[in-house]
């Protein structure tokens, strides 16, 4: 067990389905372009390592399953840390030919104005099954047919390499053909373009109505797709978007790993899945600056948004002084005595994430930010010295100097106490 109070009082906030919310207007919007979906939004985040990782076929050495990423509950069980912890039982219920899942979940990460270790992620699939070819002579005739009823586009999209490549991005030899391959990536990549043409089309009537405008005189939305890997598809993407100059990253799906259908009990089936974050699309879509003010019960936040009205740009109330603190600490050395190491080999039994989390545990979202900015190991002793900067600052009024002092106090407290660091 490694979660702590702080993260499991998120379970009960379900804010992907509180009305009128961002994140909840957010996943609306991407629902409203999968007509016919069946959409999942109930789901518990308590689930099995099988579920999150086993069935996904996650390797056994993948960093995702360490206790400084995830969550457990026991040795068994854990916060899911994907929507696609799910995929298998959604496949194996077989309710639907396309399905879409939204929920929150569960990451130990770094802490600053994007990252927050509970975010909502939006999942999807679509397959077909071989065995219902309906009027079609083969299932990939069938396919071409549904690419022809996705809505049209005329953004510009990069898709510079093949859908399949032997090393890189491999076909399922044993189970594809490369025309069913063809047919289903296109189905996939033009229904996500639907989708990221209806966001950024949004996004961008937002910031005019607002009175942006560099968003009237921007260059036409420009989307790419990049490959990528994930243990549960092949071939895999990525999508991209050209956002204010950067190149974004909005989701990544593949063609689904047919161990993963046919484990499920729905062998004859194959389709695609993505997977893509709520929050960071909510956050450019509503130009919203922090992603800790989605948790935010403030009014002020809260009255901006409605279900019933089209997008509108949120409008930040006046940001409260930033206050900054250092800490400095020698942290443990733990000198491996298993044969074969150099004799000075020391390593260090410490990881970030597990400051990160201390840190929000003490003060809770009054952590704006925290990061690393010195390190050094002593020439002569082999310890090592590290020193975090912390940012207090509160989304909602001022903070008193005391208040900052006192849960810098507890904090570098709880470092000697729980992370076993000598303070310098
Ligand atoms: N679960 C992945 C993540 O959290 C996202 C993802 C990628 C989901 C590809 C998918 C997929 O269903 O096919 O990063």
């Amino acid at each position: 067990m490694n979660t702590p109070a702080s993260i499991l009082s998120a379970i009960s906030k379900r804010l992907h389905l509180q009305p009128d919310h961002p994140l909840s207007i957010t996943r609306q919007l991407i629902e409203s372009r999968f007509t016919g979906y069946k959409y999942h939004n109930e789901l518990f985040p308590v689930v099995s390592v099988k579920q999150n990782f086993d069935v996904l076929e996650f390797p056994l050495d993948h960093p995702g399953r360490s206790r400084t990423d995830t969550y457990y509950i026991n040795k068994e069980t854990v916060l899911r840390t994907h929507t696609s912890a799910h995929q298998a039982d959604i496949f194996h219920a077989n309710e639907s030919s396309g399905y879409l899942i939204s929920a929150d979940v569960y990451r130990r990460d770094a802490v600053d104005r994007s990252h927050y270790p509970v975010f909502h992620q939006m999942e999807g699939a679509k397959s077909w099954d071989r065995n219902c070819l309906g009027s079609y002579s083969t299932l990939t005739e069938q396919i071409w047919a549904d690419v022809t009823k996705i809505p049209s586009h005329t953004i510009k999209v990069e898709d510079l390499n093949p859908t399949i490549h032997p090393e890189r991005n491999p076909l399922q030899l044993n189970y594809h053909s490369v025309e069913e391959v063809e047919a289903m990536a296109t189905h996939l990549k033009r229904s996500l373009e639907d989708v990221v043409v209806t966001i950024f089309t949004a996004a961008r009537a937002a910031a005019a109505a607002a009175g942006d405008t560099a968003a009237l005189t921007q260059e036409p939305l420009k989307v790419r797709w990049v490959e990528a890997y994930f243990p549960f598809t092949s071939p895999s993407w990525e999508l991209e978007v050209l956002w204010q100059g950067d190149w974004l990253e909005i989701l990544g799906c593949g063609i689904v790993k047919q161990s993963i259908l046919n484990n499920a009990g729905v062998s004859s089936r194959l389709g695609w899945a993505f997977g893509l974050g709520l929050e960071r699309i909510a956050m450019l879509l509503f130009s919203i600056p922090d992603i800790r003010l989605f948790w935010s019960s403030d009014r002020r936040f809260l009255s901006q948004f409605s279900a019933a009205r089209p997008i509108q740009l949120f409008v930040p109330f006046s940001r409260h002084p930033a206050c900054f603190k250092d800490v400095s600490f020698w942290i443990r050395s733990t000198s491996s005595g298993a044969g074969g190491q150099a004799a000075h080999a020391s390593t260090w039994d410490f990881h970030e994430n597990d400051v990160m989390e201390l840190a929000r545990d003490v003060a809770g979202d009054l952590v704006e930010d925290l990061r690393l900015v010195d390190e050094f190991v002593h020439p002569k002793t082999g310890r090592k010295s590290l020193c975090y900067r912390i940012n207090y600052r509160s989304l909602e009024r001022t903070l008193t100097n005391e208040e900052t002092n006192e849960l810098h106090g507890k904090f570098r407290q709880q470092l000697v106490e729980k992370l076993g660091v000598e303070l310098r």
